[in-house]
């Protein structure tokens, strides 16, 4: 637990190598737009571009609101990059079940390519299953969103089926869906596989591992 702060009775912030995952805050929206303006960013995970700061502020204050939403901060500035959230029991269409989630993620397009979000979704996963004792969470991606799905890959997420025709309500289409998962055994058992391998990816200070 070293590496958890609470931030109140919910909210808290999480630390990894390079990253500070925390809570979003008002003063976050203006480098919210600057990311989540990108034509490039929000349409391939199904949500418009952001067309002002207040757009942006209001994303705070009613999406980035849930208990396991987190900004994606580079150690270096504390600068808010990016978003990656657990979506808990209620607020995803993946699972009705308490001990399943779901992973969303996005990042701001000029930090792309560094394993960023590989990173925070490593700490979430851990968060998930240790923390929030899950037994299952879910990810997906919309056909052709090859870095998302590169991004799953790396994580160790397990390819479970595609469905045609979703509804993306934000944009008003359809499209056709790919979904993934990983299970805690699974999440356990490739932890030890890579200490024993000797990769230090899963490595964070004061993990077992
Ligand atoms: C998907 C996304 C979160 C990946 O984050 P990231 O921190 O850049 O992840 P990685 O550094 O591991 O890169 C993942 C893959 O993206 C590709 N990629 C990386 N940088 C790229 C760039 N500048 N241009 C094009 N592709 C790039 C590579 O194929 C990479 O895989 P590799 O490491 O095997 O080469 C980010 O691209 C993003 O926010 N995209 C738009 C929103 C989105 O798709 N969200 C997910 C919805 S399901």
């Amino acid at each position: 637990m070293g590496q958890m702060r609470a931030e109140g009775a919910l909210r808290m912030t999480l630390e990894t190598k390079r990253l500070l995952l925390r809570p979003w805050e008002a003063g976050d929206a203006e480098s919210l737009f600057e990311y989540a303006k990108s034509p490039d960013v929000g349409p391939i995970a199904g949500w418009p571009p952001h067309r002002s700061v207040e757009e942006s502020r209001d994303v705070i204050r009613n999406v980035f609101s849930g208990r396991e939403a987190y900004a994606i901060c580079l150690k270096t500035d504390g600068k808010a990059i990016g978003a990656i959230e657990l979506k808990l029991n209620g607020h995803t269409d993946m699972t009705a079940r308490d001990d399943e989630c779901e992973l969303g993620y996005w990042l701001g397009k000029p930090f792309w390519g560094r394993g960023i979000v590989p990173e925070a979704a490593r700490e979430l996963l851990r968060r998930a299953f240790e923390d929030l004792g899950m037994a299952r969470v879910w990810v997906g991606y919309y056909e052709g969103n090859d870095k998302s799905k590169r991004v799953q890959e790396k994580c160790g997420f397990r390819y479970q089926w595609r469905s045609e025709n979703i509804d993306v309500p934000l944009l008003h289409e359809k499209r056709t869906g790919h979904v993934s998962s990983l299970t805690k055994e699974q999440w356990r058992q490739d932890r030890l596989c890579a200490a024993a391998q000797g990769g230090n990816e899963w490595q964070r200070p004061g993990s077992q591992f």
